[in-house]
């Protein structure tokens, strides 16, 4: 009986030491140890003992059983920690590795441009007017002295929703809104959208962007427009830009000019871009038409003004060197992404 309790702590030991895994090690257990495992037989056989065996060979049966038991607890501890030592391993982190940056979002080249001269127009005191996109046509032509029939009423097609109610074609509507609410002095610009029925194309859009400048006060001349435009142009192009006026037409001013600005891309010589004429138009210009003033309860022989309205599409496509206007609107992040 002793040779086979021996026999069983050897086996017991030579299993254990190949055992890596909990299950195999409770498996291992109950054969030896349980109540139907093989040293229970054992010591189950010790009643046919001699009464002088019997305690040895029970303080030996005690002693594997005590022996394998311990045995079994300290393999049990090892397979625990090799088990969090593999899971620590799979789950750990490099904090070396540089991290995903967040996509962050760029503001829009015209948004750029409008801040820009908000900016600039804020630091000289002028406000920020607002006017409503769906519009009365005595705002958006009447009132800036463009009677229905008026010719030039065809350059600026729009879409109707009645026959009195359209989308504006131009942020000059603000003025008479400015000018029916408030009384001289009056120093505002009104960006916004405006509306015209033009096919779309490189350097037209069924919608886009104007900013519309409105002075009015005592001795407002054309010198005060000038300088005020020269200021403006140079802050945004920088200090070299030349400008030029033409005269020019707009019922709602008078003089009126167009101005232009020595082109961008052949500084004057002459391109493609410009037509040749080294020169391109940047905005429409004049000193407040008395008519326009009166419109609005304003006495012109007190008060006079200057108003200008800018593209901001042709503002941004100049400052940044785009080609074509239909860029501006597709929202193609690798375009977007370069400014
Ligand atoms: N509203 C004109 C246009 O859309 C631009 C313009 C010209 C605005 C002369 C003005 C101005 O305020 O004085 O073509």
């Amino acid at each position: 009986m002793k040779q086979q309790l021996e026999q069983i702590a050897l086996a017991a030991r030579a299993e254990l030491s190949k055992i890596s895994d909990q299950a195999d090690l409770e498996a291992l257990r109950i054969r030896f140890l349980g109540k139907k495992g093989e040293l229970t037989a054992i010591m189950k056989g010790m009643a046919g003992l001699s009464a002088e065996e019997r305690p040895v060979i029970g303080q030996l049966a005690n002693r594997i059983r005590a022996e394998i038991e311990q045995e079994i607890t300290e393999r049990l501890a090892e397979i625990k920690a090799a088990a969090s030592e593999a899971k620590l391993r799979a789950e750990r982190l490099d904090v070396t590795l540089p991290g995903t940056a967040p996509k962050l979002g760029k503001i829009h080249p015209m948004d750029k441009v409008l801040h820009d001269i908000e900016d600039i127009f804020i630091g000289m005191g002028f406000d920020i007017a607002e006017g409503p996109e769906v519009e009365y046509d005595y705002y958006n032509f009447e009132a800036l002295n463009l009677p229905p029939d008026h010719p030039a009423r065809d350059t600026q097609d729009t879409f109707y929703v009645t026959d009195n109610v359209l989308l504006r074609t131009q942020t000059s509507s603000v003025q008479i809104h400015v000018m029916e609410n408030k009384k001289p002095p009056i120093r505002i610009i009104s960006p916004g959208r405006v509306y015209r029925s033009d096919p779309l194309d490189a350097t037209h859009s069924p919608i886009f962007h104007q900013i519309e400048c409105l002075v009015v006060d005592k001795g407002i001349t054309m010198a005060t427009l000038v300088g005020t435009l020269d200021m403006l142009l140079k802050r945004i192009y920088g200090e070299e830009c030349k400008i030029r006026l033409r005269p020019h037409h707009f019922p709602f001013t008078e003089p009126s000019a167009e101005v232009d600005i020595v082109c961008f891309n052949c500084g004057g010589k002459g391109c493609s871009m410009c037509k040749g004429e080294g020169y391109v138009e940047l905005l429409g210009a004049g000193m407040v038409h008395p008519k326009v003033l009166a419109n609005c309860g304003i006495d012109p022989e007190v008060y006079s003004g200057f108003a200008f309205g800018l593209g901001l599409e042709r503002m941004t496509m100049g400052k940044y060197g785009i080609n074509d206007l239909r860029l501006l609107y597709e929202n193609d992040l690798r375009f977007l992404g370069q400014f």
